[in-house]
């Protein structure tokens, strides 16, 4: 199904409209088991927090539809404070295809309707923390409103964590990622990121790199564990292991920043930190969602179409 869809695997590949409801009907023939979840990298990130003892605020488009609204609730009944905003159009979805060796691929469709991000950014002024969710740098008008937030003048010491999320991101966004990556104080990326952003780098010179410029942050590595680093240390952390074979790696990345994050905001040790982002990982890794479970969460078994 990648190959004829012309998906590149681990990545997000934007298809055409058109195509995308050919993907959508392509998943319900093959009678495989779908099932809508709630998702995106930062609205992951912000159910993990809460769920960290994290205070955290959510500024993300939510679609006025059916799909907007339960991005919305789940969201709320974690205790995530929603600082915005609702856009005139459907909700995006996105395809997450899990392959036999439970890697995850993403396909999605852009519907066209422009983001107006600047406003609701401005909400998130004094917070200690701002994270930046990178596939919103591939949406229409939601790359300049970052752009724009990151102009304005903010409290000193406010730490910007960058989270490129995929590598289409670093090359599709190149010039907003640039951008992004000239103004952030926390870089958390997988390998395949760290590659796309350093050709050709060991880790070792990734971080030397990155340190000269005052960023911290981590490089996480799959079942090899993760890299972390800030001005004076460096420090390795193996994956966590289940005794058991993982559901999928859907979301693991997002779990890894968000325990990342929860130390930043805790002024934990790298090692503590690097030991919550893991466990964070590890759990996600034994689940079909992407965040953690609500406690009465039901999911809708029909396909997305
Ligand atoms: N196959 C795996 N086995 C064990 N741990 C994993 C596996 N894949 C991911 N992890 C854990 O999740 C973290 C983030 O995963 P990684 O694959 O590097 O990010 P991403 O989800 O962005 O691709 C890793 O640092 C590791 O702790
Ligand atoms: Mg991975």
């Amino acid at each position: 199904m990648l190959e004829r869809f012309a998906i590149r695997k681990l990545h997000c590949t934007t298809l055409p409209l058109p195509r995308s409801v050919e993907l959508a009907a392509t998943i319900e023939a093959t009678g495989a088991e779908a099932r809508f979840l709630p998702g995106g990298c930062g609205a992951n990130m912000a159910a993990w927090l809460a769920k960290l003892g994290t205070p955290v605020s959510v500024v993300a488009p939510f679609g006025r539809d059916a799909n907007g609204d339960l991005a919305r609730s789940d969201l709320e009944r974690r205790g995530v404070r929603v600082a915005g905003f609702d856009y005139d159009g459907p909700h995006s979805l996105i395809y997450t295809l899990i392959t036999e060796d439970r890697e995850r691929t993403f396909a999605d469709y852009c519907h066209g309707v422009r983001y107006d991000l600047l406003d609701s950014a401005r909400a998130l002024k004094r917070e200690s923390i701002v994270a930046i969710d990178g596939y919103l740098l591939l949406r229409l008008g939601a790359a300049d409103g970052v752009h724009a937030y990151l102009r304005e003048e903010r409290p000193i010491g406010q730490h910007i964590v960058f989270c490129p999320g995929d590598v289409s991101v670093l090359t599709d966004a190149a010039d907003a990622s640039a951008f992004v990556l000239e103004r952030c104080s926390h870089l958390v990326m997988n390998r395949n990121e760290a590659a796309a952003l350093f050709p050709g780098g060991s880790d070792a010179d990734v971080v030397a790199g990155l340190r000269a410029r005052g960023i911290a942050g981590a490089i996480t590595q799959g079942e090899d564990g993760a890299l972390l680093f800030d001005g004076e240390d460096t420090l390795h952390i193996g994956s966590a292991h289940l005794g058991r074979p993982i559901v999928n790696t859907n979301g693991a990345g997002d779990a890894f920043t968000s325990g990342y994050m929860h130390g930043l905001d805790r002024s934990l040790s790298l090692a503590e930190t690097a030991r919550i982002a893991t466990d964070c990982a590890s759990e996600i890794l034994d689940s079909k969602a992407a965040r953690p479970a609500l406690s009465s969460e039901v999911f809708t078994t029909a396909p997305a179409g």
